[in-house]
């Protein structure tokens, strides 16, 4: 089976239902399908489970399928099969990559952590998995700052690869943590002015910002979370308008869980887009999904020597965050 351009290259009888085709094989092959919450809408509508990169951990390390479909990015694949060695993990085009990720090669924040002897290092966990073994603990945009907090005061630390969040998590908790300079190409996107310019236009509106946005545009904001807090803001607040500064999938749940208030999505600074789009999460379609399911592939392998090293940062955060409180 050819998987060279990273998913399934099939041809697709053009008769077929797909949807019921998926959840027919899904039953077969006793998989579960996962979906982050910036996934295009016919994925999540297709999706056992929708979650932010917290919640997918989550949901890996406990589901007792035999298949996790990761309808993600790279990065979230490889933390569903580092955490379940044992299962067969697919995610449907392995070209979904991440620019956040990409801004942290393993060798050189390899040589940013010998530089500075003595720190823990706490990394974001959108990284690769080599980035992850070289890491104390990871954390995600819904835990990072219990974490960080729950770490001794004096303790130095390094953070990547993400600068926004950790400016973000130094803001709030005090802390200095040495920062990678690394950034997601979609969060840097958004543009104040426009977003000033939409704020006059409505004014009762509450701003929605992603932690991985720059500070102008968390100044401005109303709520700074992950895609869920910024989600679960939206569905106890009483504002009936929301501008959305994070990748427009979200947009879909919360329209789905609010119907009756407004959700407007921030634009970019280029182009004439009215919303922002992660171009590696929209690679996911629904025909690849189905080939993938139909073939098996492509699946995430791990080396072995490296998610040894790297699952027990990743199994600190879930301990800690259960510890915490922040997930069951
Ligand atoms: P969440 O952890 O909020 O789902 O964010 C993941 C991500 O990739 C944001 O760009
Ligand atoms: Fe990575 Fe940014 Fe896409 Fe999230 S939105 S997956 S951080 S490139």
């Amino acid at each position: 089976m050819n998987v060279d351009k990273g998913y399934v290259d099939a041809p697709i009888d053009e008769h077929l239902d797909l949807r019921s085709e998926i959840l027919r094989l899904k039953q077969e092959r006793n998989a579960v399908i996962m979906a982050h919450y910036y996934q295009r809408q016919e994925i999540q509508e297709l999706a056992d489970h929708i979650g932010d990169s917290l919640a997918l951990a989550q949901l890996a390390a406990k589901t007792d399928a035999q298949v996790i479909v990761l309808c993600g990015v790279h990065f979230m694949g490889e933390t569903a099969k580092i955490l379940c060695p044992d299962k067969t993990v697919i995610v449907p085009d392995l070209s979904a990559g991440c620019s956040l990720a990409d801004s942290c090669p393993a060798d050189e924040f390899e040589a940013f952590v010998k530089a500075h002897p003595g720190h823990t290092v706490v990394s974001y966990v959108n990284t690769n998995a080599a980035v992850k073994a070289l890491t104390d603990v990871v954390v995600t945009s819904s835990n990072a700052k219990q974490i960080v907090e729950s770490l001794p005061e004096d303790e130095p630390i390094i953070f990547g690869p993400d600068r926004n969040l950790g400016n973000y998590i130094n803001s709030i908790t005090g802390r200095k943590m040495l920062l990678w300079d690394g950034a997601c190409h979609v969060h840097e996107q958004f543009s104040v002015q426009k977003l000033m310019d939409l704020r006059k236009q409505h004014r009762d509106a509450r701003v929605l910002v992603h932690p991985e946005c720059p500070k102008p545009i968390r100044l401005v904001a109303d709520k700074v979370g992950s895609t869920q807090a910024l989600l679960n803001y939206a569905i106890d607040n009483d504002a009936r308008e929301f501008i959305v500064c994070t990748e427009s999938g979200i947009l879909f749940q919360m329209q789905r869980q609010c119907p009756d208030k407004t959700f407007i999505p921030a634009p970019p600074e280029d182009g004439t887009c009215a919303c922002n789009e992660c171009n590696f999460m929209k690679l996911i379609t629904i025909e690849k999904l189905y080939n993938s399911l139909r073939y098996m592939q492509p699946t995430i392998e791990v080396d072995p020597a490296i998610a040894e090293r790297a699952v027990r940062p990743i199994e600190r955060m879930l301990d800690i965050s259960k510890q915490l409180g922040i997930i069951k």
